[in-house]
């Protein structure tokens, strides 16, 4: 089985991503063959400045590693050191009806944002179809708002086999329903554009702030309260085991537990997890030519992968 997913190199990794994503396919690289990518391609549709994009790949690539990705295992590459992605996602654009693209919710949310107008950001999601068939990927570990693109390669893939004969595997995403949408601090879903994100790497102090400003409903403190409203619990579960979760549900439940006191235990909880990855990464940030040796091996056993079925597309196709 191959399992592939991608992320943008677009601003700072929070936990919406760790959750929602990375930490999902991170578990599954034990299940099968596991590519992962920085999808600086796709970046550009919102980040136009030289340096912001390095250094947002460069920290991509260093959260991943920190946070467990197995480069023996996992084939890691940047989007760019594989071009090829370019000559798929023209021959699939070629298949692709208009009307398909300009339903993608993700399209209009971003023009909602004030996001440019422009033919890559309308033409992302065809870029995404062929960064998952390259690969020949059966499941591609996504959060809820990409299900979307996942369902617009599938149809693209379908569009193709039927017309040219059965070159590509159809991908399933992968979506954990517990993580689907994890929330940020005002309940919203987490995401660096909503101003409501908890970095993945923040400073102690940036983290304790926005744990402390998750908002809570004014219920006093010796009031019994319910779990399943108060975002300070949806966050704790995601960190903790079961039994820890159900610890504090049962506090919280009881009364004279306060949000505060949940705060708090939400603040170690996040320590306890991420300060071992982030020594980790502060090593791996001290090696980056270390770093960059295990992105390019990774885009040469990609490029391997993604000759193969070029190759069977071109042919199918008549463009050899
Ligand atoms: P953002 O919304 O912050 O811009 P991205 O769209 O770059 O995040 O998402 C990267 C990956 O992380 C995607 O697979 C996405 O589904 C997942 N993800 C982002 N935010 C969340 C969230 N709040 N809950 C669950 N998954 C999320
Ligand atoms: N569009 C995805 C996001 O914003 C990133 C991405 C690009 C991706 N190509 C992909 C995810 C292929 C999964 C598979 O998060």
């Amino acid at each position: 089985m191959r399992i592939l997913s991608g992320i943008q190199p677009s601003g700072k990794l929070h936990l919406g991503n760790y959750f929602g994503m990375m930490r999902p396919a991170l578990e599954l690289q034990e299940q099968g063959e596991t590519f992962l990518f920085i999808a600086n391609y796709h970046a550009m549709t919102t980040v136009s400045d030289a340096a912001q994009l390095r250094t947002d790949t460069r920290d991509v690539a260093l959260d991943f590693l920190a946070c467990g990705l197995d480069p023996e295992r996992t084939i890691f590459f940047r989007q760019s050191d594989v071009p090829e992605v370019h000559e798929l996602t023209w021959i699939l654009s070629t298949l692709t009806p208009m009307g398909l693209l300009e339903r993608c919710h993700s399209y209009k949310d971003k023009l909602a944002r004030g996001i440019d107008a422009t033919h890559g950001l309308f033409a992302y999601p065809v870029l995404m179809a062929a960064d998952i068939l390259l690969y020949q990927s059966n499941l591609v570990p996504v959060g809820r708002d990409q299900k979307q693109h996942v369902e617009v390669t599938r149809d693209l893939a379908l569009k193709f086999n039927h017309r040219y004969g059965d070159i590509f595997t159809i991908p399933e995403p992968s979506i954990r329903e517990e993580v689907a949408v994890v929330p940020g601090i005002d309940g919203q879903k987490m995401s660096k554009s909503y101003g409501n994100a908890i970095d993945l790497f923040g400073s102690d102090k940036e983290t304790k702030a926005a744990i402390m400003s998750i908002v809570t409903d004014s219920t006093p403190l010796e009031d019994p309260k319910d779990p399943e409203s108060c975002h300070v619990y949806a966050l704790y579960k995601l960190f903790v085991s079961p039994a820890e979760a159900a610890e504090m549900a049962a506090k919280l439940r009881a009364g004279g537990y306060g949000y505060g006191h949940a705060k708090k235990e939400l603040i170690a909880a996040y320590h306890a997890l991420l300060d071992p990855f982030r020594s980790r990464r502060a090593e791996l940030a001290a090696a980056p030519d270390y770093v960059e040796e295990i992105l390019l091996r990774g885009a040469a056993r990609a490029r391997a992968a993604a000759a193969a079925t070029l190759k069977a597309v071109r042919q199918a196709t008549g463009l050899e």
